[in-house]
C-alpha cells in the first residue's frame, strides 16, 4: 500500500482549526452566548474546553496517530477482537449526519452571501428584511441548489486528498477567516451604540446562567472543538509522528475559542446598536444580521453590500473548513475499509449525504408535515448527532484510552517516547481526567439532557 499522506506541521493546526471553526462559532455561540447570560457563559464554556473538551480532542487525536488509520479502522487495529470497532462506525455515522445537514445551513449562508452581494439586503424597510430567511429556507429549489453547490464544493477539496485539498484549502482560509472576523469586529465596534453589546459581552451576569447554560456550554464546547465523530481522530491519523499532540490540540483550542469569541464581538455590538435583543435564539445571524445591514443599508448602501457580502462570505469559509473534515471521515473510511479509489468514495459519500441533507432542507418546507419522535427531519439529525453520537462516542474515545488502551502506549503517544518535556509534566493530570473525572461527568450531562 502507498505511503500514508502526512500533513504538514503547520498544516496539521491549520486543518484541525479549521474543522473546529464553523457555524458552531458564528452562528450558535453568539446567540447562546446572548441566550445564557454574555461574560458569565463565555467564563464557564472556556473551562469546559479546558477541562473536559481539551483532554477529549487528545484521547482522539492519540488514537489516530497510533494506529495511522481512520476511524474504524484505527479501533479496530488498536483492539483486534473486541467490539471497540463499532463505536467507529457510530463516530462514522455522527460526521456523516452531520455533514448533510451542515451542508443545508452552509448552503443558507452561501445563498445569503449572494443576495447581499446583489443587493446588499436594501429594502424600503428594514423590518421587512427579517422575513426572507423563512421564504428562502421554506421554499424548495433555491435552498436544494444551494446546499447542492455547497456539498459539491466540499466533495471536490476532499477528492484532491490530504496535501492537495486539505492542507491546501485550509492554510489559505484559516488566516483569511482570522483577518476577515478581525475587520469585521472594528466595524461593527465603530457603529453607534456598540458600547452596550461590549458591555455586555464583559460583564458575567452569573444569575442569568441555569444548569441548563452550563450543560449548553458543555455541548457547545463539544460541538465547536469537534469531538466525538472522527474527525480529530482523522485528521491525526496524517499527523506526523514528531509532533506534539498537546501542543496541537492547545492551539486548535486558542483558535477555535478565540474565533468564537471574536464572533461574539462581531455580532452583538451589532445587535445593540440596531436596538434588538441579544437573545433572538438561531434566528440572530440569518434575521437580525440583515435588518441591521439594511438598516444600515438606508444611511451608506455601499458599506452595507461590502460588509455583509464579507459577513456571510466568512460564514462560508468556515463551514467548508468543518465541512471537508466531516467528508473526511466517511471517505477515508470507504477508501481504508473497502479500498475503494478516493474518488469513487467521495462520490458515493457526495450522494449519500446529498440525499440526507435534502430531506433535510425540505424538511422547513414541505416535509414541515412529517414528525419523528416530535422532531422534524432536520431537528432529528441535529439531535441524535449533537445530543447522542458525539457526547457518546466521546465517552468512548475517553473511556478506550483511559481503560482500554495500555498507559504506556498512551503515554509513548503523549509524549513522543519521552522526548516532549512539557508533555511528559502533564501527562498524569490528563491521565487522571481522562480515566476519572471525563466518563462520569459526560454520563452526568447525558442524563441531565435527557431528563
Ligand atoms: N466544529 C464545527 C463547528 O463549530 C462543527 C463540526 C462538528 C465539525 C463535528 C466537524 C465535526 O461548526
Amino acid at each position: 500500500m502507498a505511503d500514508r499522506e502526512r500533513f504538514g506541521k503547520l498544516a496539521i493546526i491549520m486543518a484541525l482549526a479549521g474543522s473546529a471553526i464553523g457555524l458552531g462559532n458564528i452562528w450558535r455561540f453568539p446567540y447562546i452566548v446572548g441566550e445564557y447570560g454574555g461574560a458569565a457563559f463565555i467564563i464557564v464554556y472556556l473551562l469546559c474546553s479546558l477541562f473536559i473538551s481539551l483532554p477529549i480532542f487528545i484521547s482522539e487525536s492519540i488514537i489516530g496517530r497510533r494506529a495511522g488509520q481512520s476511524t474504524y479502522c484505527a479501533l479496530h487495529s488498536l483492539s483486534r477482537g473486541t467490539k471497540w470497532k463499532w463505536l467507529g462506525l457510530v463516530a462514522v455515522a455522527g460526521a456523516f449526519i452531520i455533514s448533510s445537514f451542515y451542508s443545508v445551513v452552509g448552503g443558507w449562508s452561501a445563498d445569503f452571501m449572494l443576495r447581499a452581494g446583489i443587493n446588499g439586503f436594501s429594502s424600503s424597510n428594514p423590518e421587512s428584511v427579517s422575513t426572507i430567511f423563512t421564504a428562502m429556507s421554506t421554499s424548495v429549489w433555491e435552498p436544494l441548489l444551494a446546499h447542492t453547490a455547497f456539498l459539491g464544493i466540499s466533495i471536490l477539496i476532499v477528492v484532491l486528498g490530504i496535501k492537495n485539498g486539505i492542507e491546501r484549502f485550509s492554510k489559505i482560509s484559516i488566516p483569511l477567516l482570522f483577518v476577515l472576523i478581525v475587520v469585521m469586529m472594528v466595524v461593527s465596534l465603530l457603529l453607534p451604540g456598540a458600547q452596550d453589546g461590549v458591555e455586555y459581552l464583559l460583564k458575567p451576569d452569573f444569575s442569568k446562567l441555569s444548569a441548563k447554560g452550563i450543560s449548553c456550554a458543555l455541548g457547545q464546547s463539544f460541538f465547536s472543538i469537534s469531538h466525538g465523530v472522527g474527525a480529530v481522530l482523522t485528521y491525526s491519523s496524517y499527523m506526523k509522528k514528531s509532533q506534539s499532540i498537546l501542543s496541537t490540540s492547545v492551539w486548535t483550542l486558542i483558535f477555535d475559542a478565540l474565533f468564537a469569541i471574536i464572533a461574539s464581538f462581531v455580532v452583538m455590538p451589532a445587535v445593540f446598536s440596531a436596538g434588538l435583543k441579544p437573545g433572538a435564539g438561531p434566528a440572530l445571524v440569518f434575521e437580525s444580521i440583515p435588518f441591521i445591514f439594511a438598516k444600515m443599508g438606508t444611511v451608506a448602501p455601499f458599506t452595507a453590500r461590502i460588509v455583509s457580502t464579507t459577513f456571510f462570505f466568512t460564514i462560508v469559509v468556515a463551514a467548508l473548513t468543518s465541512e471537508i473534515s466531516m467528508l473526511e471521515v466517511c471517505v477515508s473510511q470507504l477508501v481504508e475499509r473497502m479500498r475503494y479509489s478516493r474518488k469513487k468514495a467521495s462520490i458515493l459519500v457526495f450522494v449519500a449525504a446529498w440525499i440526507v441533507g435534502a430531506l433535510c432542507s425540505l424538511s422547513f418546507g414541505p416535509l414541515s408535515g412529517v414528525s419523528i419522535f416530535g422532531n422534524s427531519i432536520f431537528g432529528l439529525c441535529d439531535r441524535l448527532s449533537s445530543n447522542y453520537f458525539m457526547t457518546l462516542c466521546s465517552l468512548g474515545f475517553a473511556v478506550f484510552v483511559g481503560w482500554k488502551m495500555d498507559r504506556v502506549q498512551v503515554k509513548e503517544e503523549f509524549t513522543n517516547n519521552g522526548t516532549l518535556k512539557p508533555s511528559s509534566a502533564i501527562f498524569n493530570v490528563f491521565y487522571f481526567l481522562i480515566k476519572y473525572i471525563i466518563p462520569p461527568v459526560i454520563l452526568l450531562i447525558f442524563f441531565t439532557n435527557l431528563m
